[in-house]
């Protein structure tokens, strides 16, 4: 049995930071494992410009510990109005690293997001030129959709059409949490690529619902049926160079997750690294972990690996019920329980 493995050192290619005390308070969580990650921009107001990212990055750095080695890829939020002028000025100057769809009230802070993507022809263009990654929260947004269906209908409706309309744009699905979602990635061409969270390798949806509802478990898209939990999983632990490492890790002060409408999204930065080793150690497929952590995403976005390796132990890591206070108390994902892997330092 492995009971020790060292890996170059990760990147986390979509998590949410925050701003404020919360981004004080969690950010020392993400650059203690990942050397780079790719930042998600659903502040409110949302990053929308050059200005807006550099001045968000400069924040960033400054709630990094000391000695921090970290990098902040900066992500520009695409609304309707956006100009395609200020994307291609941020992407060429290396201040933006993607774009960012959110399919407008889709989830958290996505009021401004774009309601009709088709109608974004000029930003699609100029990235598509550019080799400017699209990053796709995959989401419809119809009422009449229901929640477990949305992703499924978006592959449908709005993805296989982009993709078949900008057939050489850089494109990966978010935080993928169907089979649907696999077979549709598996099946396209080496520009289109997905994350997978720890979450949707680890709960299905009774998760969420059996025994009384569990809000830390919600977040969007949301756990699916067992069938689809196996399929990503399976994907992530495949080697395949198309599935990478991205948390989504986005925390909420706990009163608005214990909340008669509670906020979607799962804190698990903190121990993020350790949790997907247990999937892949599980799986046994800890030969697949690196790919999967610190190259396949590199490869995608044309980055360099990371310098410098991380090493993980076999041995019992609890994780608390609760981390910060105030304002900043946020319940991590697998609270309460213990983890198998343990980051050395
Ligand atoms: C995210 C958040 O809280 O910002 N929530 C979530 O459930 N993942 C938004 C998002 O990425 O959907
Ligand atoms: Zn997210």
């Amino acid at each position: 049995m492995t009971d020790t493995i060292t890996i170059r050192r990760p990147d986390d290619w979509h998590v949410h930071l925050r701003d404020g005390a919360m981004l004080q308070a969690v950010a020392g969580y993400t650059a203690r494992q990942f050397g780079r990650a790719i930042i998600m921009p659903n502040l409110t107001p949302p990053v929308t410009t050059v200005a807006a990212a550099q001045a968000y990055r400069d924040r960033i750095m400054a709630a990094l510990p000391a000695g921090a080695d970290f990098t902040p890829l900066m992500v520009c939020y695409l609304t309707d109005g956006i100009d395609p002028a200020e994307i291609e000025r941020g992407f060429t100057s290396g201040v933006f690293t993607a774009c960012k769809l959110y399919p407008a009230h889709a989830t958290t802070n996505s009021a401004h997001g774009v309601t009709d993507i088709m109608k974004l022809t000029g930003v699609l263009d100029t990235m598509q030129r550019i080799g400017m990654p699209l990053l796709i929260h995959g989401e419809v947004t119809d009422g009449d959709v229901d929640i477990f269906d949305r992703e499924a209908v978006f592959i449908e409706r709005t993805l296989a059409p982009l993709v078949r309309d900008y057939p050489a744009l850089k494109i990966v699905l978010e935080h993928i949490t169907t089979a649907e979602a696999v077979d549709f990635v598996e099946g396209s061409g080496p520009n289109i690529a997905a994350t997978i969270t720890p979450q949707h390798m680890i709960i299905n949806r009774n998760a969420i619902l059996v025994g009384g509802i569990r809000p830390h478990n919600y977040c969007l898209p949301i756990a699916k049926r067992e069938k689809h939990r196996l399929a990503v999983r399976k994907a992530g632990v495949s080697g395949s160079p198309k599935f990478f490492l991205g948390t989504d890790s986005a925390p909420h002060e706990i009163g608005r997750k214990e909340n008669a409408c509670g906020c979607a999204g799962i804190f698990n930065a903190p121990y993020a690294i350790e949790t997907y080793a247990q999937v892949f150690d599980e799986e046994g497929a800890l030969d697949r972990f690196e790919g999967f952590a610190s190259l396949n995403g590199p490869a995608f976005y044309g980055l360099p690996v990371n310098e410098g390796t991380i090493t993980l132990t076999r041995s019992d890591n609890p994780v608390p019920a609760t981390l910060g206070e105030g304002e900043t108390c946020v319940v991590p994902y697998f609270a309460g329980e213990t983890l198998r892997w343990t980051l050395a330092d």
